[in-house]
């Protein structure tokens, strides 16, 4: 473990739902690959017994992803527990003693922000802070004064440096793979930009509706819950200038960077929708306004791209599961007039697959006697892989860089403050809401307010793998 390395780490919400779904079968991954070696001490509030967490992790491991019988064998003998009330400062005194003397613990707040000042004054207190990381979970604040508040909170007694603010966006492949792809190929940099795009556009569409979290959903909205942070970072990373050097900082001053370029989201461009049959959900109000859809339309006014509009739309209930950016270009001038011309693209396809594909037009099927064909043909380049089984996943991904300390995919202060800037007027400003039947792409209001130049291009549920052309109708 090199000197940077957190030397335990310790999460709070122990018994909860986060650790259940992804905090045990991230630690499992780590173990597994050998990036963690550490004692791990669950905290919550119920008084379990240390068998009882352990059977707990296995149960979480049987139901996300499988039990691997060493990496188990491992985590097992590395798990402490501490049960206690939070505001107890026995509960801190028995964590103390947990950590053994641990010179640079992690401290990750797996619990409701409401907590966090009463857990962070207790590890002050308590000498559990001292040369240690906070790592926290979103959502960062609900608007830009209670995520200025809950960041005070935190820098009381964390410095900045020392404050890991997870949105696994950034710990997936495709996201990161679009800043790779931008800065690694020389073609890219000529056209990426207002002289050639026309209008960039980002869908993220889920399948599926709010799955018990109705009470959750209905405080938080889809804005609040993927637009405001993971939408935002994959807009970045589209946006961002070269960073300088490949230091954390360097690159997230890049990010911030393009969010301030942003002027705040205008009422005019945004159209919420919600799924009809909502309101009957458990947890939501019989008469919500809160929505499960939002398209919107940004501007980017930097050298690069003043004047292209940025569209994002997001919805739970949608026709599939898929996260995709669509770049679309300018027109070619037309020198050959019986040719229909399509404007070419270049799709990003983020999940489930990642995919690369650019949209062509080349010579159509049918022969003329010029040794032409008659009219155009729309094909698509497309280079896609499905995830392997061995790849990381976001958590393992962010919970192993928070341990080492790196910050590059950790979402800065200063750039949450920046996205809070840019919705919060308008989700004060209460919009109307307009239903939509569940299995549709939301609302018909949105192609008539929000709509790219050449409209909206409708993910499919899956790319095949390969690197091949394919026709296409985008
Ligand atoms: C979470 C949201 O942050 O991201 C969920 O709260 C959403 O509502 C999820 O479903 C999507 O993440 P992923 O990794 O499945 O695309």
């Amino acid at each position: 473990m090199s000197d940077s390395h957190s030397d335990a780490l310790v999460f709070f919400g122990a018994t909860g739902d986060l650790a259940h779904k992804k905090i045990f079968p991230a630690l499992q991954a780590l173990l597994k690959r050998g990036r963690f070696d550490a004692p791990v001490i669950g905290i919550a509030r119920g008084a379990w017994s240390l068998e009882q967490l352990r059977a707990r992790a296995h149960d979480s491991l049987i139901q996300h992803g499988g039990v691997d019988a060493a990496a188990f064998e491992k985590l097992s003998g590395l798990l402490r527990y501490v049960g206690g009330d939070y505001t107890d400062p026995a509960t801190f005194a028995a964590l103390r003693k947990e950590l053994n003397g641990a010179q640079r613990p992690a401290h990750y707040l797996a619990i409701p922000p409401a907590l966090f000042g009463t857990v962070v004054e207790q590890l002050e207190k308590s000498g559990c802070a001292q040369g240690a990381r906070v790592i926290v979970e979103k959502p960062f604040g609900n608007d830009l004064a209670s995520a200025q508040k809950l960041s005070q909170t935190l820098q009381r007694v964390f410095s900045e440096s020392r404050i890991f603010r997870i949105d696994h966006y950034l710990g997936k492949r495709p996201v990161n793979n679009v800043v790779v792809f931008r800065f690694a190929n020389a073609f890219m940099e000529p056209f990426w930009n207002r002289n050639y795009i026309d209008s960039m556009q980002i869908t993220m569409a889920e399948d599926f509706g709010v799955q018990g979290r109705g009470a959750f959903y209905d405080q938080t909205g889809t804005i609040r819950d993927v637009i405001q942070n993971h939408l935002f970072q994959v807009l970045s990373n589209l946006a961002m200038e070269p960073p300088v050097r490949t230091d954390s900082e360097s690159i997230r001053d890049e990010k911030v960077k393009v969010l301030k370029a942003i002027p705040p989201l205008e009422a005019q461009h945004l159209v919420r929708g919600q799924f009809r049959g909502y309101r009957q959900e458990k947890g939501v109000a019989p008469a919500s306004q809160m929505e499960t859809f939002a398209a919107l339309r940004l501007e980017v006014d930097s050298w690069r791209w003043k004047g292209v509009p940025f569209y994002i739309r997001a919805g739970k209930d949608l026709p599939v599961t898929c996260t995709e950016v669509l770049a679309r270009f300018r027109k070619p001038p037309s020198v050959i007039p019986e040719y229909a011309l399509f404007r070419n693209h270049l799709r990003f396809r983020i999940s489930p697959e990642m995919t690369i594909a650019v949209g062509t037009t080349v010579m159509g099927a049918d022969e003329m006697m010029n040794g032409r064909s008659s009219q155009g043909e729309h094909v698509e380049m497309v280079a896609s892989r499905h995830p392997r089984p061995e790849e990381m996943e976001a958590y393992e991904r962010v919970l192993g860089d928070a341990m080492l300390g790196d910050a590059t995919s950790f979402a800065r202060q200063d750039y949450v403050e920046e996205a809070w800037r840019i919705v919060d007027p308008v989700l004060k400003a209460g919009t109307p809401i307009y239903e939509y039947d569940k299995g549709t792409w939301g609302p018909s209001e949105v192609d008539r307010r929000v709509s790219p130049p050449v409209g909206w291009h409708n993910p499919a549920a899956r790319d095949e793998e390969d690197f091949r052309i394919a026709s296409s109708t985008v």
